[in-house]
């Protein structure tokens, strides 16, 4: 891969990259063609990383289709699938870790302790074979995408990082691939945290800006569906992840929640407008 790339990059185009563990979706594609708008060649590495799942967590089950991710990723004009073994990314003997302190230990990384850990040692691993010039990550994975921004400003990687919308179900569910593993009826209830991510809005809209009050609102609308467990509703500014008492400047509502046994996350993005009043993205 290393020297298929390093060939295959042109002096007067960006090589683009997308970093993804396959089971691909309308999520992953908008990625992917935002990378082709903008430059060429764009690699797609498709790696069920599994440093990154906790001991009961659902590595083992994690959907695999590769045949059908590779089909998909040629109809969108990829140039290249870079999809290596467990073995080639942590031969035997692989000691070497990348944490990004303080970030990693808060929100998502509170209650999956050392996943932050495997998502950046594996993303520094896979810029150092693909060396991109932009990679693209989703908004629906926020922190995810500020640890990777603080790891390349930290450890000077010459890699600009593009953050891309969530995409959505037409009924507001964010895309997932684990969104595979609901029975119809845990897919209808899973809406709930699209729901009370719109009713923080509507209170936001309402003046509210105490966040202990905005928390109370999401809490009130998940509680509403009795097969759906929030694990956590957290206000946090947005570049640091630390929670915001009130809502100012630019935070995130992150949202983690368990429909059945599946775990879901979600968040909605509010941006301080120099009127005082929120720009909300969802
Ligand atoms: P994965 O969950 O496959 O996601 C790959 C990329 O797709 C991430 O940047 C994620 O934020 C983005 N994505 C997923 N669902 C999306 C949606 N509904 N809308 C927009 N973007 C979406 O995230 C990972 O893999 C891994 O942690 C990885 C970065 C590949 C490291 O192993």
């Amino acid at each position: 891969m290393k020297q298929v790339v390093r060939q295959a990059s042109k002096a007067d185009r960006l090589t683009g990259f997308v970093p993804t563990m396959g089971a691909l979706h309308e999520g992953h594609f908008s990625l992917v063609r935002e990378a082709k708008r903008q430059c060429s060649p764009v690699v797609v590495s498709i790696f069920v990383n599994p440093t990154q799942f906790g001991p009961s967590e659902d590595f083992k089950k994690y959907p695999r289709q590769m045949d059908r991710d590779r089909a998909a990723l040629e109809q969108l004009g990829v140039d290249y699938v870079f999809a290596p073994s467990v073995d080639e990314i942590y031969p035997e003997g692989f000691q070497t870790s990348v944490t990004v302190e303080g970030l990693s230990e808060r929100v998502e990384g509170r209650v999956r302790p050392g996943h932050f850990r495997g998502v950046a040692t594996v993303v520094l691993k896979l810029f150092e074979i693909v060396r991109p010039n932009i990679a693209f990550f989703g908004r629906k994975d926020a922190q995810q995408a500020q640890i990777i921004r603080q790891m390349t400003r930290d450890l000077d990687l010459d890699v600009s990082i593009q953050v891309c919308p969530i995409v959505r179900e037409s009924d507001g569910l964010a895309i997932s691939s684990r969104n595979a593993y609901l029975n119809p009826q845990e897919r209808k209830s899973a809406t709930v945290l699209y729901r009370s991510l719109h009713a923080a809005r509507q209170t936001i809209a309402k003046g509210e800006r105490d966040a202990v009050q905005l928390l109370k609102t999401v809490r009130e609308v998940i509680a509403t569906e009795s097969g759906v467990r929030l694990d956590y509703a957290e206000l946090v500014d947005a570049d640091t992840f630390e929670p915001a008492v009130r809502l100012r400047g630019n935070c995130y509502l992150a949202l983690a929640a368990f429909v059945g046994t599946t775990r879901l996350i979600d968040n909605a993005l509010f941006e301080e407008q120099p009127d005082g009043t929120f720009r909300v993205t969802v």
